[in-house]
């Protein structure tokens, strides 16, 4: 849409046929982008979606965003991106810049988007330009969006800079340069990094502030009083959605394989997937011990506030925890109409501890406050109030 907005003709391609008839019905999938700017951009004609990939070939500019997820040891699993390349490259025509806009390791472009697509194109007088540009989207974020978002563009030679800093200058109001598309590829992962090792930093923080009857919220607030070299970070049930979690296990694969052991990574990714395991002690902590099977109700499941999106959120792992220890446990968030096979209870549902996991619009606190429900706010958002514990 940033792209239709800059003036382009768009064509979405995907290889999930529902998602494509939903898109071209006009429903959007994405919840910063509303029906009524979708449906507008497909009755101009500047936008469609497609599961065909030979559409390609009328393409000037093709950014690659698939998913870039993990395996099941954990280590980077770029599957769906060789899929994604090895569909377009039949039908990438002469001159056309192809883009890598999904996040991945370094040298991704290079060793593996590129071969392919050199693969299956004429040696001579044929022409790809190739650049790295790693997405840089925070979902329901007011203020930051694709267009005031600088964006860093690593091109793979001279002549492919001309091509990718037009394309992202049309879209973007800065664009920052640098010298490879490993620069753009890496600063992606250390930018994740940096929010995961902070996070784990104050998590930690957090339990060796409350074992020693401190308060880490005012804490925070008195360190931040510092005008430089201190950034506030804030505790929760752990890290979610599919970029802190995952992207930073892209760096210690990358890492490990260049022979390095990078401990601080590994250990902070090791705190944080402890969390959830804290927060139900410390929920059921609030409870009468002599409840055997206490009732807890998690309230926000989402990985974070404003979106439904529930991959990789750490409730999961709380849901577990507080079962394993003989809970009864369900859940209410307003943007998620059903989670893990199960669906959402009222906030009546009688319980005997809340844990406020994300703090989504439309979850009312009162009547819980009212009914003398004990709450643990891993969010932050109650500072002070009756009956309501901070983590
Ligand atoms: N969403 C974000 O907030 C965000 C932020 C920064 C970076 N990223 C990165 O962007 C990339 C994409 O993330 P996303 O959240 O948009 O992913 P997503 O899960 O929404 O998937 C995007 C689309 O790719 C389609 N797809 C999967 N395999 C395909 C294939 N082989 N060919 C064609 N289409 C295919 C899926 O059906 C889906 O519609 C990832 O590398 C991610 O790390 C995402």
């Amino acid at each position: 849409m940033a792209a239709v907005d800059a003036g382009w003709t768009v064509i979405g391609v995907d290889n999930l046929e529902a998602k494509v008839v939903q898109i071209n019905s006009g429903s959007s999938p994405v919840e910063d982008i509303s029906d009524a700017q979708l449906q507008a951009a497909i009755s101009k004609g500047m936008y469609k979606a497609t599961t065909d990939f030979s559409a390609v070939s009328q393409a000037s500019v093709i950014t690659i965003c698939v998913p870039t997820p993990l395996n099941e040891k954990s280590e980077p699993d770029i599957t769906l991106l060789r899929g994604a390349v090895t569909g377009i490259a039949p039908f990438v025509a002469n001159e056309t810049l192809v883009v890598s806009e999904s996040t991945s390791y370094p040298g991704t472009l290079r060793d593996v988007i590129i071969p392919i697509v050199a693969s299956l194109k004429p040696k001579d007088s044929f022409t790809t330009y190739f650049a790295s540009a790693p997405e840089r989207v925070d979902p329901g974020n007011a203020i930051w969006n694709q267009k005031n978002t600088p964006r860093l563009v690593g091109p793979i030679n001279v002549d492919s800079r001309e091509p990718v800093l037009a394309f992202y200058q049309s879209i973007c109001d800065s664009v920052v340069l640098v010298s490879t598309p490993e620069v753009a590829e890496a600063a992606k992962l250390l930018e994740n990094t940096f929010r995961l090792v902070n996070i784990a930093l104050i998590n930690e923080f957090t339990q060796l502030s409350f074992a020693s009857g401190i308060n880490v919220h005012e804490v925070i607030a008195a360190a931040s009083s510092k005008p430089y070299g201190f950034m506030p970070f804030r505790p929760g049930v752990g890290v979610g959605g599919h970029c802190i979690p995952v992207d930073p296990l892209y760096l210690t694969w990358w890492g490990r394989e260049n022979g390095i052991i990078p401990e601080l990574i590994e250990s902070a990714a090791a705190i944080n997937n402890a969390m959830p395991k804290y927060v139900a002690d410390r929920a059921l902590s609030l409870i009468d011990a002599r409840i055997k099977n206490p009732r807890v109700l998690i309230l926000g499941v989402a990985y974070k506030p404003g979106v439904g999106d529930v991959r990789e959120t750490p409730s999961s792992s709380l849901r577990v925890h507080l079962q394993s220890r003989g809970a009864q446990v369900a859940w209410n968030d307003p943007l998620v109409p059903i989670w893990e096979g199960t669906r959402p209870v009222e906030l009546d549902w009688d319980c005997d501890v809340a844990i406020l996991a994300t703090s989504q619009a439309g979850i009312n606190l009162e009547s819980l406050i009212a009914r003398g429900i004990r709450i643990l706010d891993c969010t932050n958002s109650n500072a002070g109030r009756k009956g309501i514990s901070s983590l």
